[in-house]
């Protein structure tokens, strides 16, 4: 039994999809949340950029002394390395595996489409991953950069012609492969679930990385012996590098849920300076 919180981060605001998903599922679990929302979008920047922040972000969740860390970000989740992530003392989880057992659990027909940012995509982390567990499956990538500054800008309605014509584009491609199963390899991409949904014109299957990772940390935690012994409901400590002014706003779109906490603004050590 470990009554410390659960530490996750992202870039910006989408791995509140995945906080979401930790609420319903385990509620009794405090939870340190950072944003790294001064330096968003992660998703356009080069490897060893991605790799520096995210070792920041990192550092910052050690020093809340967390009982484990979530990388709730698609873009570090496809860029971080074994060497950084198995030598934490803490477990760690990303959104890769889970979401890839996931979406090889789903499939109907082996046919598999992937999006995310221009990064992730460029990884390939969930082909060789998905390949790793199910060599029988195909899987077809599309990179869809523009997706995360419409969520971030609030074009989330189903009817947003802006948002509805960007994903038309970006999956005509997949549906002319014939996927069954889509991965929304982004934490910014299932606030628009609707929008996929409506655009897709036949039935594929949506996988959404923050359910799939949730209950891959839950299972994590109880196989550690980890869980808290607090029965009431816990508390999320809110924490962004940018301004938190207009936070409480955009993350209860996220969270489906009013933000009541304090937001922090913080600023995080460079990675020289933890050493
Ligand atoms: N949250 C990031 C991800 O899941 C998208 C935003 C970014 O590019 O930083 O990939």
């Amino acid at each position: 039994m470990d009554n410390r919180a659960i530490g996750v981060f992202d870039s910006g605001l989408g791995g509140l999809t995945l906080v979401k998903e930790l609420h319903r599922i385990m509620p009794q679990e405090n939870i340190v949340y950072l944003g790294d929302t001064a330096r968003i979008p992660y998703g356009t920047r080069s490897r060893e950029t991605i790799l520096r922040y995210a070792q920041e972000d990192i550092a910052f969740l050690q020093d809340k002394d967390v009982k484990m860390i979530v990388a709730a970000c698609g873009t570090v989740s496809s860029t971080l390395t074994k060497e950084i992530t198995s030598s934490l003392a803490v477990p760690f989880v990303d959104v890769i595996l889970p979401t890839a057992q996931a979406a090889c659990a789903l499939t109907s027909h082996g046919k598999i489409g992937v999006i995310g940012t221009a990064a992730s995509m460029g990884s390939n982390a969930y082909g060789k991953t998905i390949r790793n567990i199910r060599n029988d499956v195909r899987v077809f990538g599309n990179a869809c950069p523009l997706l995360v500054h419409l969520v971030e800008n609030g074009m989330i309605q189903e009817d947003n012609q802006i948002t509805r014509l960007t994903v038309e584009m970006y999956l005509k491609p997949l549906m002319e492969e014939g996927i069954d199963t889509l991965i929304l390899g982004c934490t910014h991409y299932p606030i628009i679930y609707p929008v996929f949904n409506s655009v897709l014109d036949y039935k594929v299957t949506l996988v959404d990385p923050g359910k799939a990772t949730a209950q891959y940390v839950k299972n994590t935690l109880s196989k550690a012996g980890l869980f808290c012994t607090r029965e009431e409901k816990g508390k999320t400590e809110y924490n962004v590098t940018d301004q938190p002014q207009s936070f409480g706003q955009t993350a209860s779109l996220f969270l489906g849920e009013a933000v009541t906490e304090q937001v922090n603004q913080v600023r995080l050590k460079p990675l020289d300076s933890n050493s």
